[in-house]
């Protein structure tokens, strides 16, 4: 089923959903580069999320062309938000174990928190990041809710893994707008800065897992810059293990 046109001016992509096309998950699946390794590995929640996407299939979505094929995807997960900052969860991880409670005990949803918004590798930089999102922001909407939670991953901060987080969030470019492209977008959609998640992922795993995703190895304890991380990881060689804890920006889309 079409849920509707994403972009009235041109029509060139329409939504639909992971209920009615389940197949068109495999083109998602099949972009590489698109996440670090070590992040698909994360704790309980990264585990869970296939059942987020069979939970709440009318808010997993598709941006898809003239010619059927995947331009981009986003996906979200409903949960009872009390409507405050100190009441969002922790941060993605938590999100999506809240999202999987409030279903199986009932609890009416209230928001909508997106949990990943991804573009075809060759069709990036052009615009469609912003239908993703309002294609988001639709579907939270049509089902009653009021605000599209974000907990933002800042698509440059892995490039200066070394900057404090909320440091970083606050870079500006010279026209005074946020110097991270992906927080400018939220931005500029009218979402809104309400908290930062200091520990919104987590993977924890034994250092031969970190080698190998990583392709580096770590002959002594301490923190090590890792590609694709947003912060640097802590390696325990006594207990052979690394820790990442992954800073997100939660910026809340209040729907009207
Ligand atoms: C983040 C992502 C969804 C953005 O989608 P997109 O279609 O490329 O974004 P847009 O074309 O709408 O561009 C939004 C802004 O980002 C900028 N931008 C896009 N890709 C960029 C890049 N690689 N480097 C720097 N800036 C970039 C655009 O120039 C634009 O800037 P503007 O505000 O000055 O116009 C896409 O890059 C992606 O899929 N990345 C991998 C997955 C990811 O990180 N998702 C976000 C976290 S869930």
């Amino acid at each position: 089923m079409i849920v509707r046109e994403s972009h009235p001016k041109r029509r060139t992509l329409r939504v639909v959903t992971f209920r009615d096309r389940p197949d068109l998950l495999g083109a998602v699946a099949a972009w590489k580069n698109v996440w670090p390794d070590f992040l698909l590995h994360g704790q309980e929640a990264r585990r869970r999320f296939g059942e987020a996407r069979k939970a709440f299939p009318d808010f997993f979505l598709f941006l898809v062309d003239g010619a059927g094929r995947v331009a981009g995807s986003g996906f979200a997960a409903p949960l009872a938000w009390a409507g405050t900052a100190e009441t969002l969860p922790e941060g993605w991880d938590g999100a999506l174990l809240q999202s999987l409670d409030d279903h199986a005990a009932g609890r009416a949803p209230t928001a909508a928190c997106a949990l990943s918004a991804i573009v075809a590798p060759h069709r990036q930089g052009r615009g469609v990041g912003r239908q993703v999102l309002a294609a988001l922001r639709d579907v939270a909407a049509s089902h009653g809710l009021g605000a599209l939670l974000a907990p933002v991953r800042p698509t440059l901060k892995s490039l200066y893994p070394l900057a404090p987080f909320e440091r970083y969030i606050e870079w500006k470019r010279a026209d005074g707008s946020p110097f991270d492209p992906w927080i400018r977008l939220h931005r500029s959609m009218g979402a809104r800065v309400e908290h930062i998640a200091l520990c919104s992922m987590v993977v924890r795993a034994p250092l031969r897992n970190w080698e190998q995703w990583t392709g580096l190895r770590f002959p002594e304890s301490g923190p090590y810059v890792v590609p694709g991380a947003l912060c640097p990881i802590l390696v325990d060689c006594d207990r052979d293990e690394a820790l990442y804890e992954e800073p997100n920006l939660w910026m809340i889309h209040r729907l009207a």
